[in-house]
This record gives C-alpha cells, structure tokens and sequence, in this order.
C-alpha cells in the first residue's frame, strides 16, 4: 500500500535527505579547515572513476597513522567524500594519530585502534564495517631494526598480511592493493631497473618479509581469485614521517645542530619519491589499475647518502665537516635499487613534487614539531637504533 503524503515513509526519506545534506555540508565546511600546505599534496580526485567501482562505499587502511597511510588518508577522505575511510593501526612507535588529527572531525572517517595480527578483530572489523576496499600498509619498515628483532618483522610483515588476505578472501572484499617496497628487488648494481616482472631477490630481513608477504599475496590471487593489486615503491619521504630514515633522522638531527650519520662511506644511493606522490599513484592504481597486476612507484631523482647530507647541510648553513660523521656500515647495505615505472605511467601517473621544493616543504614542516607528535625522539637520532632480540632464556 502506498503511504498517503505527509506520512512517516515521506518523513523518513526528507529526514534521510535532510541527514545526507547535513553530511556533505559537513563535509564541505571541514574542507575549508585543511591547510593549504595539506591541501597541496591531497591534489586532485581522479577524473572519470570507472563505472565498476560504484558501488564500493568502505575502504579500510592499515597503517594510516603512519608515514604513507597518513597521507593516503588525508587524500582520500578530503577528495572522496562518498567512501568512508576506515583506519586500523595499532600505533606502534612510528604512528601518530596526529598524524590524522586534520581530518578526524569528517563525517567520512573513523579510527579504529588494533593490530593487524589479530584474525578474530580484522575478521569483526571487515564484517562489521562492511569493508569493500584495503589499501594494506601496516608494517615495521626500519631496515636497521630488522637486522635486530627480525622476528617482529615476520609476525607484522608476513602473518600480518597473512592474517589480512584471509579475511579478506572470507568477507570477499572487491580490492586488496597490498604496499610493498622496490627493496624486495634487491640490489640494483649491474642491470637495467627492474620491472615488475624481474626476479625477487632480497637481501635483509625488512625486504625478505616484504617479498614474503607478497607471495602470500599472489597465492591468494592465484588460489581463491582474490581481486590484488600489489604496489613496490622506491624510497619515500616527507612531513609526518617518524625521524628514523635518512631524511627525517638528518633534518631533525640537523635542526638540533647535531650530525648526519653515514653508514660506510656513504657513496649508497637511493632514489627519492615525495610522499604526496605515492598517495597519488595508490590513488591511481585504486581506480584505474588492473587486478591481479604490480605497479612499481618511482622517480628518477637518485642521490649517494653522502651527496645527500652535504645538499641538506648546506641548506641549514652549515660547515659539512662539522656536520657529517661516517659511522660503521649496516649488516648489509645494498648499493641502490632502481624501480622501471613505465606501467605506472601508462595509467596517467607521474610524480609532481621536485626534490629541492619537497625538502623545503619537509624541513618547514619539521621546523614546528616532532615533541608534540612523538615526543622524546633522541633514541631515534643515534647512529645506530638496533632494536635487538631478546636475550634467549
Ligand atoms: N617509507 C618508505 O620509504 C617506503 C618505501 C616503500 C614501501 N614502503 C611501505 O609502505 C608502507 C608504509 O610505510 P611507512 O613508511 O608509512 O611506515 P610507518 O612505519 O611510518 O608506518 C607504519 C604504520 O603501521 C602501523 N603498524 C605496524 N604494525 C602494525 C600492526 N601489526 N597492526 C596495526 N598497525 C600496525 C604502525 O603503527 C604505523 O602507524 C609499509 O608497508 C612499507 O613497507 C615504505
């Protein structure tokens, strides 16, 4: 039976409607709070998003409150108002929820504290939350630390991403884009870059977890048609980063007038990529990727170590030589990687910051905090922070 006008089914869809509204005015007014130093590297939505992807409403990332997530969450919530973005992240060391603290008020966000390890809580979440979408960061990713207590690695890395697939596979979830990092390639010395199809060979236990949680991944593809996309990215850096890698640990180092540490003789190179622009390639590759397929991120601007603490120094001002210190080298230090990222750029992606202006950025940023973010962070800047194994009993 049709209820007459102005019954409790027409009240219930103006005050549906009403709601709706409310949430995009929100929305559209905590827009306006987002500084325009975020809302540089947030950019742009993707246009025309393909017409499979309509209906996904839920998208889970792990790991948001660290580095990379956090960007991926600021870009996301800020640009795609009709997904709600849930973070899980157990706040480890390296995360902050101030990292997210810009976009916690939105309608479109919810924070969930917990740890990816846990199969009973990512099961309840995933069904609860009605989970469509995962982008999978959550990881430790110090190569130094891994060289210490290599079996956190495992158990985070691998049966993490384990414990994710599973539910995933069991809630049948329509994307699992799983972050993984160029180092899995190993040691790029004496071949072209590597594309993404070269052969897997790392050579620390950070990378060997990595390449192991991607084996996992492919396996659920191959064996339970479960629709991944995987992502392997060169070095990344930028604001919001916990200052243990080379280029939060120098800048934080230097700001407090102390030292750049060089393992060896610091002639190892690196490519670097601005966090902004990886947030924009897992958008891309979200939208207009193909399942089952891997994109490598990179960019082409490559620096020694060496090279790069002098380039830093002189931007503070500073004498190098009072500024540099050469300290004993990793376990194992692989020269550089080197990523070949035409495929990604075949899907209309391309890197936007220059490294001279995203170090600027970086160093401004880092000029007005870490104490109010991580607090004490002295244990970071030592030359060497080996988080070691427990002694055995
Ligand atoms: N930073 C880089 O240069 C780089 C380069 C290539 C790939 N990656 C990959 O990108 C991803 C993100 O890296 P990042 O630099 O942002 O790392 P990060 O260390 O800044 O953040 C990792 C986040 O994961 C969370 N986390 C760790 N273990 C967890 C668990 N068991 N349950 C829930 N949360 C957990 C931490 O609390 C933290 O917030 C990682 O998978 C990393 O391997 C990073």
């Amino acid at each position: 039976m049709t209820p007459p006008s102005g019954t409790t089914q027409d009240n219930c869809n103006n005050n549906h409607d009403e709601l709706q509204e409310s949430l995009e005015q929100k929305h559209a007014r905590l827009c306006k709070t987002i500084t325009s130093f975020d809302q540089i590297d947030i950019g742009q939505r993707v246009p025309e998003l393909p017409s499979d992807l309509q209906d996904i409403k839920s998208i889970l990332i792990t790991g948001g409150a660290g580095f990379i997530g956090s960007f991926l969450v600021r870009k996301l919530v800020v640009l795609y108002p009709e997904y709600h973005i849930y973070v899980v992240d157990k706040l480890d060391y390296c995360g902050s929820l101030h990292n997210l603290k810009s976009v916690s008020e939105f309608p479109n966000y919810t924070f969930i504290k917990g740890d990816i390890t846990s199969s009973d809580f990512m099961a309840f979440v995933l069904k609860e939350k009605k989970i469509d979408v995962i982008f999978h960061l959550a990881a430790q990713t110090h190569v130094d630390n891994s060289f210490g207590d290599s079996f956190e690695f495992t158990k985070n890395n691998v049966m993490g991403t384990h414990v994710m697939l599973e539910a995933a596979k069991v809630h049948r979830v329509k994307r699992f884009i799983h972050v993984s990092t160029d180092e899995v390639y190993g040691e790029v010395v004496s071949r072209p870059d590597c594309r993404e199809d070269s052969i897997l060979q790392p050579t620390n236990p950070y990378s060997a977890t990595k390449a192991a949680a991607e084996c996992l991944v492919k396996a659920y593809h191959h064996s339970f048609n479960l629709p991944i996309m995987i992502t392997r990215s060169n070095n990344v850096y930028g604001p919001y980063q916990y200052p243990e890698k080379i280029t939060s640990k120098f800048i934080c180092s230097l700001l407090r007038k102390g030292r750049c540490y060089i393992h060896g003789d610091g002639h190892n190179s690196r490519k670097y990529l601005y966090a902004g622009d990886v947030a924009d390639a897992l958008d891309v590759i979200f939208h207009r990727g193909e399942v089952g397929e891997t994109y490598n991120i990179g960019s082409n601007f490559e620096i020694s170590n060496l090279e790069f603490a002098t380039r830093l120094i002189r931007i503070f001002g500073y004498k190098i030589e009072d500024h540099v210190e050469f300290v004993q080298d990793r376990a194992f230090n692989d020269k550089r990687y080197g990523v070949d990222c035409s495929k990604l750029e075949g899907l209309g992606w391309k890197p936007k910051m220059d490294f001279e202006g995203g170090l600027r950025k970086t160093i401004e940023w880092y000029k007005h905090r870490t104490v109010e973010w991580w607090g004490d962070i002295s244990g970071a800047l030592v030359p060497h922070p080996l988080k070691a194994l427990p002694p055995p009993v």
